[in-house]
């Protein structure tokens, strides 16, 4: 699909290097066109098996932001961003739907091998080691959200720290699901802090 509804977008090095936490955001909604374009973007994540785990919750209500604020400690910047995103993961609605993730290009028998193959290793584990495997998944998908945000000009914050189960409970969101994070995102309005990152030697092999 070839939406172009952003006017500038920046390459991908220029959106790694650009993108820092940003905490403060200009009060300006972000458009249904804009908001599409991310996840059409995110939606394109790999995942094994092509399972596909996350899903993701977009609020833009102030009430309910208010709320999400509440359940993050006070953290303003929830409030401060025009929209927020729950990226989570759900194992339990992947499991009960797995024909959907097997490739159509392949021929019907080996459809069904790969979804009763599929069922016998999660039926293995229990819902909270599913819960888990599904969110290692998930963190790829968070990481190309913050990516297409920042390369689509807009802003954001990863965060971990709020109460999981208050965040369930606001949004009706079912006991089993997992959070990988929650993301205020919007247009720039402060500056972050400088990368401050290990060098190469500490986090990379070469041999
Ligand atoms: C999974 C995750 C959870 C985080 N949780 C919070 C949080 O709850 N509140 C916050 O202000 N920042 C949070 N951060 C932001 C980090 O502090 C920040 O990414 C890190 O210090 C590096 O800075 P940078 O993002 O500006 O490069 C989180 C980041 C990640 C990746």
């Amino acid at each position: 699909m070839d939406i172009q509804t952003v006017e500038k977008t920046l390459s991908v090095k220029e959106a790694i290097e650009s993108r820092h936490s940003i905490r403060k955001f200009e009060q300006e909604d972000i458009s249904k066109e804009n908001l599409t374009e991310i996840f059409e973007l995110v939606r394109l994540t790999p995942s094994a098996w092509n399972l596909q785990p996350w899903r993701f919750y977009v609020v833009t209500d102030h009430q309910l932001k208010e709320k999400l604020q509440d359940a993050a400690y006070g953290q303003k910047q929830v409030t401060s961003a025009p929209a927020v995103v729950l990226v989570y993961s759900d194992m339990e609605d992947v499991i009960a739907n797995l024909p959907e993730v097997v490739h159509p290009g392949l021929s019907p028998e080996r459809q069904q091998e790969e979804v009763a193959n599929l069922s016998s290793f999660f039926a293995g584990m229990s819902i909270e080691e599913r819960g888990q495997w599904g969110l290692t998944q998930t963190n790829i998908a968070l990481g190309f959200l913050l990516t297409a945000i920042q390369g689509l000009g807009y802003a954001s914050v990863p965060m971990l720290g709020f109460d999981h189960e208050k965040v369930k409970e606001i949004l009706s969101l079912p006991e089993h699901v997992k959070f990988a994070a929650m993301v205020p995102f919007g247009r720039q309005a402060a500056e972050g802090y400088e990368h401050h990152r290990f060098p190469l030697e500490k986090i990379v092999t070469f041999h």
